[in-house]
């Protein structure tokens, strides 16, 4: 179904290229390879895994996709990263129960992980302010006090 709205929406035009595929994320040499037909690896990217690594179960596969990716990408790019996590105090014990009952009873597979788990992802890389935090936290609109939600999300620079 997404690539059936990919195939219809996300067509080039004058402006620039616009593209997809369809891959799986525990393969991202084939990921690179595709990608690299559309986008010069040479200039500043921004590569954004948002909720993608929760559905890779192992923690040091997790760590190593993101390496290679980001190991592809020119100086001046950019790593978004969300993260279900397991923090008591962002709900993390609510979201195992959710993702127990999702486990349970739907595909694919989920997890969710700890804070220190979810910053190693950004390792050598330069996170911006706020850093890392609850997705909801991370540059709030002015005047608003968003409650936190068991996501963690950050926004890092690669010098
Ligand atoms: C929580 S959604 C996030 C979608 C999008 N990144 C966003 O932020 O709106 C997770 C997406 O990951 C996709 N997904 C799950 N396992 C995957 C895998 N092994 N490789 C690539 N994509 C996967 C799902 O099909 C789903 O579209």
């Amino acid at each position: 179904l997404v690539l059936a709205h990919a195939r219809a929406l996300l067509t080039s035009a004058p402006d620039g290229a616009t593209d997809y595929i369809d891959a799986d994320a525990h393969d991202p040499d084939t990921i690179l390879r595709i990608a690299g037909q559309t986008l010069d690896f040479g200039k500043p990217c921004a590569l954004m895994l948002l909720g993608i690594l929760n559905f890779v179960l192992d923690g040091a596969e997790a760590q190593s996709i993101t390496r290679r990716l980001v190991q592809a990408l020119a100086p001046g790019s950019i790593l978004i990263l969300t993260h279900p996590t397991t923090e008591p105090e962002l709900g993390g014990d609510l979201q195992l129960e959710a993702m127990e009952f999702w486990n349970t009873n739907a595909t694919p597979p989920v997890t969710a992980r700890s804070s220190k788990e979810i910053a190693q992802y950004f390792d050598g890389l330069t996170l911006v302010e706020p850093e890392l935090v609850s997705c909801s936290l991370w540059r709030p609109g002015p005047g608003t006090e968003p409650e936190v939600v068991p996501q963690l999300g950050g926004v890092a620079l690669k010098v």
